[in-house]
């Protein structure tokens, strides 16, 4: 199936999930699994929130897909992941290796997106993703990815948790 359709079709399915689940949470958990399940080069899916009230801000890891990171807790002045949460703008690296802010969860990892979750107007979090392959978020991938972290916000925005 060309990558269009796959990513059109997933895009439907997830609008679909949105609806129908009552909290960001379980949406969180749910979307992290079909994006690690439908799309073959995402190889690690996480959020990462803010922990509310904490100073210095920090963002704890949540929902993932893929292997244990140790990176469960990230302080907004380290990483791609405090570089997306602290400027509240996506990040995608085409090469980590060339990165000085990456910081490293697999060996494998060769690029990586991080999209900043708003709610309010505020950034709440963010959804990270990790690819065995290099410069795997074209910017196809790039507004997939933008679309969930939307639909993210939004639920938290209604349901409030
Ligand atoms: N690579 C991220 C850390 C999180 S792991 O990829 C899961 C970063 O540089 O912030």
């Amino acid at each position: 199936m060309p990558v269009a359709q796959r990513i059109e079709e997933l895009r439907n399915e997830l609008n679909e999930m949105a609806r129908a689940v009552p909290t960001a949470h379980e949406l969180m958990q749910a979307m992290v699994k079909r994006l690690h399940e439908r799309m073959l080069k995402y190889n690690w899916v996480g959020f990462y929130m803010l922990e509310p009230g904490a100073q210095p801000p920090m963002l704890v890891l949540g929902a993932f897909e893929g292997a244990m990171t140790p990176h469960t807790r990230i302080p907004l002045n380290q990483g791609i992941c405090g570089a997306a949460a602290s400027s509240g703008q996506t990040v995608v690296v085409d090469d980590v290796s060339k990165d000085p802010r990456y910081l490293a969860c697999s060996l494998e990892t060769k690029s990586e997106i991080v999209v900043p979750v708003f709610a309010h107007g505020k950034v709440v979090g963010e959804l990270d993703i990790d690819s065995h392959f290099a410069a795997a978020f074209t910017p196809e991938h790039q507004e997939l990815v933008q679309d969930c972290a939307r639909l993210v916000g939004k639920k938290l925005e209604t349901s409030g948790r």
